[in-house]
């Protein structure tokens, strides 16, 4: 199987690289360091020559509503448009569980214009939607702080472990649940504070997490657990617990 890989030399996209290569899959890497910026939709012309399956795993460091709307449906529309020139048979996007209940973040905005395009092209589009990964609190406090002390997020978090995203997107990408939303969360709710915490204190790391209480009516959804797992949501992989007593890889 031929598989386009868009983000392929990111944290989740790389690792879905090894795993359909190890499997002997022949993967197209799409991403600017392999010559296509995915935003402008130079260089993509022809790329998807030949793909069975395209796997959106693109994401953007910026905040704002304007520049995550711009990035994140400029991609998913050049990747449709491209794929239904080529005859690829289907799109698999991963998003993110709960977005749709806090459109006021300006990452959330992006993820759900990139949604909305994806399965507004002519491909099937499949979206897997993930809760946070264990690594995100670590993500966002390393981002935020000075000296020792790191501000985090004061809300629930339902993390999942990256390596079973991975199996997830791979099944997908293989056909299973095509033309569908699916989510996927970790068996633990754990507040991303006490969760930071707790990977700093596994790495042997000295910080003082600080929580960080946002305004706004999506942030105070995230903090009554807009973030967690619905009815609907398949929970799977290793919990918190099992990822800190591992020492906090990835
Ligand atoms: N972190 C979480 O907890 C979490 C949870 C659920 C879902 N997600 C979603 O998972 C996705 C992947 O996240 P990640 O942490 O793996 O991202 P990441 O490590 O930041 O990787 C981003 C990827 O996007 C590519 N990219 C950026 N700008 C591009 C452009 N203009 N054209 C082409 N490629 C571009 C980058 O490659 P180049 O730099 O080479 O262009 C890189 O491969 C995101 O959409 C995020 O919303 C994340």
């Amino acid at each position: 199987m031929r598989v386009a890989v868009a983000g392929g030399t990111g944290q989740v996209g790389a690792r879905v690289v090894s795993r359909l290569r190890e499997r002997g899959d022949d993967v197209v890497v799409l991403g600017r360091s392999a010559g296509v910026d995915l935003e402008s939709g130079a260089g993509l012309a022809g790329a998807l020559d030949g793909v069975d399956a395209v796997l959106d795993c693109t994401s953007t460091p910026a905040q704002s509503r304007v520049r995550c709307v711009h990035f994140f449906g400029a991609v998913a529309r050049h990747l449709q448009t491209e794929a239904a020139r080529a005859g690829v048979r289907r799109v698999v996007t991963l998003s993110i569980v709960g977005i749709d209940r806090m459109p006021g973040l300006g990452h959330y905005a992006g993820k759900l214009a990139q949604e909305e395009a994806t399965r507004a092209g002519d491909v099937p589009a499949t979206i897997l939607r993930a809760t946070q990964f264990h690594t995100f609190p670590l993500q966002l406090a390393s981002q935020l702080g000075v000296g020792p002390l790191r501000l985090c997020l004061r809300q629930p978090v339902q993390p999942v472990d990256v390596d079973t995203v991975v199996s997830h997107l791979v099944r997908l990408v293989d056909g299973a649940d095509e033309g569908r939303t699916v989510e996927l969360a970790g068996p633990q709710v754990v507040s991303m504070t006490t969760a930071a915490r707790r990977a700093y204190a596994a790495r042997g790391r000295r910080r003082v997490v600080v929580p960080l209480v946002l305004p706004g009516a999506s942030a105070r959804a995230a903090r009554r657990g807009a973030a967690l797992a619905g009815e609907d949501t398949e929970i799977d992989g290793r919990s918190l617990d099992e990822w800190v007593a591992a020492g906090a890889p990835g």
